[in-house]
C-alpha cells in the first residue's frame, strides 16, 4: 500500500511545474540523439520537455519468432492505467496473432514489435502520453506503425475522451483544418485527406498551443510519408476547442499562451569521480583466486533501478547496467548514481530495436547515440555494449569493431521478463551460476528487484564476488577486442 501511494505521489510530483523542471540541457556533444534511420515514426513534437509519467512497464519477448519491446506507463490510478494496459497488451496480442497466422504458411517467419512512449506535461492540469512504434516481419506482411495518444486529466485522475477536448459537433471543421494542413505540407498531393473522417481524429495530443493530430503511415497517410503530426493552434480551433470551457468555464479565445518565464540557469552538478571508459582495472579488494560473477541489468534505467542499487550498497556488490539510450537523459540522476557507486553503465541500443535487422547506418546511430547520451551525463563513452535480445550477426560485429565496441551477452538467462516471479528468477540464478558467469536480469520489474533481495546476499554468502563486466573481463585470459562477443570470463 505504501508503495502504491509513493507511486501516485511520484506521478504527481513529476507533474508539478518547477518540481518537474526539464533536465538540464547537456552541453552539445557529438551527435545529438536523432531518431535512427529506420521505420521509427517521425512524430517527435517540437516543444516540451519529456516527463516520466508514472512508472515504466514493459512487455518484452525474446522469442525468435516475435521479438517484442513495448513500453507503457503505470500511474497507480486504475482509471488511467487500465485503458493504457489494455491498449499495450492488445497491441502485443494482435502482433502475436498475426505472427501465428503467418507461421501457418511460413514456419520460419520472424517479426518485431517495438513501441515506446513519451509523456508530456501540458499546463498544470494535464499530461499527454504518446505511444509510437512499429510492427513488422520478415514476410513484409501487415506491417504497421503504432500510434496511440492518451490525454490525462491529472487532477481528476482520468483519461480525457476526445469529446472533452474538441466539441463533437465541430469534427467537420477540425477535419477541414486538418486537410488544409495536409495540403500545406504536401502540395504535390492535393487529394490527401479527401477521405478523412472522424477516425482521423483518434489520436489528438494536447500541446502547449493547442492539439497535434497524429496520422498513421499506411492507415491515414501513404506508407512512404511515414507517421506524422499536424499542429492545430487554439486560435485555429476557436470554439472547436472545448477543454478549457469545461474545466475553467472560460472561452478558448481567452487562453493566449502566456510566455514561459526564462528558467534560471541551473549550475551544472558537481562532477564526482567515475571510472573512465574501458577502465578494466578491477577494485583492489577483488581476489582473482575466488569465484566472481557479473550481474547485469538491462532495459533501464527505471524507477526499479534504485531498489537494486540500494541492495548492492547494503551488501557490498557491484553490477553492470545496460541502459536504453533514450532513457538516459530522463534518468540522469540514476545513471550518475550507478557510476558513482562503482557499478558500470554500458549501452543497450537507443530504443531496443533488433539491431541485426537494421542497415549499417541505423546500427551505428543506435550505438553512437546511446553512447553520446551516456557521455553527456558521465563524461565518457563506454566501450562495451549489450545488443538487444543478445542478437548478433556478422554485420553487427563489423560495425562494432569499426566503432571500437565489444559485445556483452550472458551465460545465465534468468528469464525474469517472462516469469515475472521472484522465486523463479532466484532459481534460474542458482541453477546455472558458475564462477565467471554473466547473469542477465532486467531492472524494470519489481519482481526482479524482489529476487535481488535474496540473490545478492545469497551469492555473496556462497563466496561469489559481485563484480562489473569490465572487472570480470579484466581477469579473463581472453583480451577484450572490439567486435568480439563475451558471454563469461
Ligand atoms: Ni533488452
Amino acid at each position: 500500500m505504501k508503495r502504491k501511494i509513493m507511486v501516485i505521489l511520484l506521478a504527481f510530483a513529476m507533474l508539478i511545474p518547477g518540481c518537474a523542471a526539464p533536465v538540464a540541457e547537456p552541453e552539445a556533444t557529438t551527435g545529438t540523439p536523432t531518431p535512427p534511420a529506420t521505420a521509427t515514426p517521425e512524430v517527435t513534437p517540437d516543444s516540451a520537455a519529456v516527463y516520466e509519467y508514472g512508472d515504466t512497464r514493459a512487455i518484452i519477448d525474446f522469442s525468435e519468432s516475435l521479438r517484442c519491446y513495448l513500453l507503457y506507463p503505470r500511474t497507480g490510478i486504475d482509471a488511467i492505467d487500465a485503458p493504457i494496459f489494455d491498449w499495450a497488451h492488445g497491441a502485443y496480442a494482435d502482433a502475436q496473432e498475426d505472427m501465428q497466422a503467418l507461421r501457418k504458411t511460413d514456419p520460419g517467419v520472424e517479426g518485431e514489435i517495438n513501441v515506446q512512449y513519451n509523456s508530456y506535461l501540458r499546463g498544470e492540469a494535464y499530461a499527454c502520453v504518446e505511444e509510437t512504434g512499429f510492427y513488422n516481419n520478415s514476410n513484409m506482411a501487415h506491417q504497421r506503425d503504432f500510434v496511440k495518444v492518451f490525454n490525462i486529466d491529472v487532477g481528476d485522475g482520468k483519461i480525457l475522451p476526445r469529446g472533452e477536448i474538441l466539441a463533437p459537433e465541430s469534427a467537420g471543421d477540425v477535419l477541414e483544418l486538418l486537410r488544409g494542413k495536409l495540403r500545406e505540407a504536401f502540395p504535390e498531393l492535393p487529394e490527401l485527406g479527401d477521405d478523412a473522417d472522424e477516425t482521423w481524429l483518434e489520436n489528438i495530443a494536447l500541446t502547449d498551443g493547442g492539439v497535434d493530430i497524429l496520422l498513421e503511415a499506411g492507415r491515414h497517410l501513404p506508407s512512404y510519408l511515414g507517421t506524422r503530426r499536424f499542429a492545430l493552434t487554439y486560435e485555429e480551433l476557436g470554439r472547436a476547442f472545448v477543454l478549457f470551457d469545461q474545466q475553467f468555464n472560460r472561452p478558448a479565445a481567452a487562453t493566449d499562451p502566456t510566455p514561459e518565464p526564462t528558467p534560471e540557469p541551473t549550475p551544472p552538478p558537481t562532477p564526482r569521480p567515475v571510472p573512465p571508459p574501458g577502465d578494466f582495472s578491477p577494485r583492489d579488494e577483488i581476489d582473482p583466486a575466488k569465484p566472481m560473477v557479473a550481474l547485469t541489468f538491462d532495459d533501464g534505467p527505471s524507477g526499479v533501478t534504485p531498489r537494486i542499487l540500494d541492495l548492492l550498497d547494503e551488501y557490498g556488490g557491484k553490477a553492470t547496467f545496460c541502459v536504453i539510450g533514450n532513457r538516459v537523459e530522463n534518468y540522469a540522476d540514476t545513471v550518475r548514481r550507478i557510476a558513482e557507486e562503482g557499478s558500470e553503465i554500458i549501452g543497450h541500443s537507443w530504443d531496443h530495436k533488433n539491431l541485426v535487422k537494421l542497415s549499417d547506418a541505423a546500427m551505428r546511430s543506435e550505438l553512437l547515440d546511446t553512447n553520446a547520451a551516456i557521455e553527456a551525463v558521465l563524461g565518457f563513452s563506454p566501450v562495451l555494449y549489450r545488443p538487444p535480445y543478445g542478437n548478433v550477426n556478422d554485420k553487427l560485429k563489423a560495425v562494432s569493431a569499426e566503432l571500437g565496441l565489444s559485445l556483452i551477452v550472458w551465460s545465465v538467462d534468468t528469464l525474469d521478463w517472462k516469469t515475472r516471479d521472484a522465486n523463479k528468477t532466484c532459481d534460474a540464478v542458482f541453477n546455472d551460476v558458475r564462477d565467471g558467469g554473466i547473469i542477465l536480469c532486467h531492472d524494470i520489474y519489481d519482481e526482479t528487484a524482489d529476487a535481488m533481495a535474496y540473490v545478492i546476499p545469497e551469492l555473496i554468502a556462497r563466496g561469489y564476488q559481485l563484480v562489473t563486466v569490465s572487472e570480470l573481463l579484466s581477469f579473463s585470459d581472453r583480451a577484450v577486442e572490439a567486435g568480439a562477443i563475451y558471454r563469461n570470463k
